[in-house]
């Protein structure tokens, strides 16, 4: 997704017999938009395909049915309040979605037993806590708090943990990319982009040893556990442009403006239908008579999350670290009472949060409404 990579061994040309150690390996074309768009192969000792059983296990149990909040409100769902148990991939709960994209948290303390893969969706998850690995066919991402991880859809992987996690999970319903003004029109990231090629930490090659060959899909929402013939993390090697890495979002460098920018600025992911925005230490806006708390403001084509990770989040009280807020079109949002005014004069903000912005309605989950803090909506008034 962000720049081509080569590991181990591949044939100089594609397509073509390629054989180590005299054996004849099997390519792995894994593609997107069809076979329109960026595309890596994989080179297999033995076929990928070959898969011996499946077994339907029915919905995820992560799932919960979605409603746009009656009456109209302002949502607080307190994350931490979830159980910290089960696994990255089976122990996740659905709070938010619509058609582009979904929103799940989760608080594991195990490591994924066997392999999972997501046929629905691209991910990017957000580790608010805990520390880990991800291992992935093409190698293995490492990761610790602060850091955005990314695994291509439907691409197998197993999420290892050193420590408990507290995981925000974007679910991409199309590919997650770069937003296309970083880009140069030949694909480099440009000079204006906050974050260059260096800053993405690929895979580290070569991957480990799959933990079996049991591997547990999710497609459609409902879960198979397919049983495959040989190990899918047989390979000698890969080329291409979709691989898993991770971004931590400390190497995202924000813009300020004498006057404030919109929030827009921050964008450091997109997808159809929504932008991922990171809120990082800063700098604030410097004329003498700024306001650097944002302007309240109504953006009727856009309903707003935000999950707050660290720092003094100037625009909010009552939130802590690993809340999620949502924020609806259709009424004007903005700043706590009293947090726009004691801005003015501020230098600086050592807040940390990512936003979510989405383009269609958010259906909250009952899994949220569990969660939620029910004075948040009221709590404007002074
Ligand atoms: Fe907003």
């Amino acid at each position: 997704m962000i720049h081509w990579l080569q590991r181990g061994q591949v044939p100089d040309v594609p397509h073509t017999a390629f054989e180590v150690d005299g054996k004849l390996v099997y390519e792995h074309c894994f593609t997107r938009a069809g076979f329109e768009s960026v595309y890596s192969i994989l080179y297999h000792r033995d076929p990928p395909h070959w898969i011996t059983s499946g077994e339907g296990l029915g919905r995820h149990p992560g799932l919960a049915a979605a409603h746009r909040v009656d009456p109209l409100r302002r949502v607080h769902i307190e994350t931490g309040k979830l159980g910290q148990t089960g696994t990255a991939f089976l122990g996740r709960r659905m709070v938010a979605e619509n058609s582009d994209v979904a929103v799940w948290v989760a608080r594991p303390s195990e490591s994924e037993p066997t392999l999972v893969a997501n046929a629905d969706a691209d991910e990017l998850v957000f580790v608010h806590r805990g520390r880990g690995r991800v291992e992935t066919p093409l190698g293995t991402v490492g990761f610790q708090p602060h850091d955005y991880v990314y695994v291509p859809q439907a691409m197998p992987h197993r999420w290892v943990l050193d420590e408990p996690g507290h995981l925000l999970i974007i679910e991409s319903r199309s590919s997650l990319r770069i937003p296309k003004q970083y880009r140069a029109p030949e694909g480099q990231l440009s000079m204006y982009a906050p974050f260059s090629h260096r800053d993405f930490r690929p895979p580290e090659w070569p991957p480990s040893k799959a933990p079996g060959q049991r591997m547990l899909v999710l497609s459609g929402g409902s879960l198979t556990a397919c049983e495959l013939a040989h190990d899918p993390f047989d390979l000698v090697g890969w080329s291409g442009q979709l691989w898993p890495f991770v971004f931590p979002i400390s190497s995202f460098r924000p813009r300020t403006g004498q006057i404030h920018l919109p929030p827009t600025i921050h964008t450091t992911f997109a997808g159809n239908g929504y932008v991922v925005c990171s809120f990082v230490p800063r700098v604030v806006d410097f004329h003498e008579r700024a306001i650097p708390c944002p302007y309240p403001h109504s953006s009727p084509d856009c309903d707003e999350i935000l999950f707050y990770v660290e720092g003094n989040f100037t625009s909010r009280k009552g939130v802590d670290a690993g809340s999620i807020t949502l924020h609806p079109r259709g009424v004007p949002h903005g700043p706590h009472p009293g947090t726009y005014e004691a801005s003015i004069g501020s230098q600086k903000t050592d807040e940390l949060a990512v936003m979510l912005d989405t383009f269609k309605p958010l259906l909250i989950s009952e899994n949220a409404l569990e969660i939620e803090d029910a004075e948040y909506n009221l709590s404007w008034v002074r």
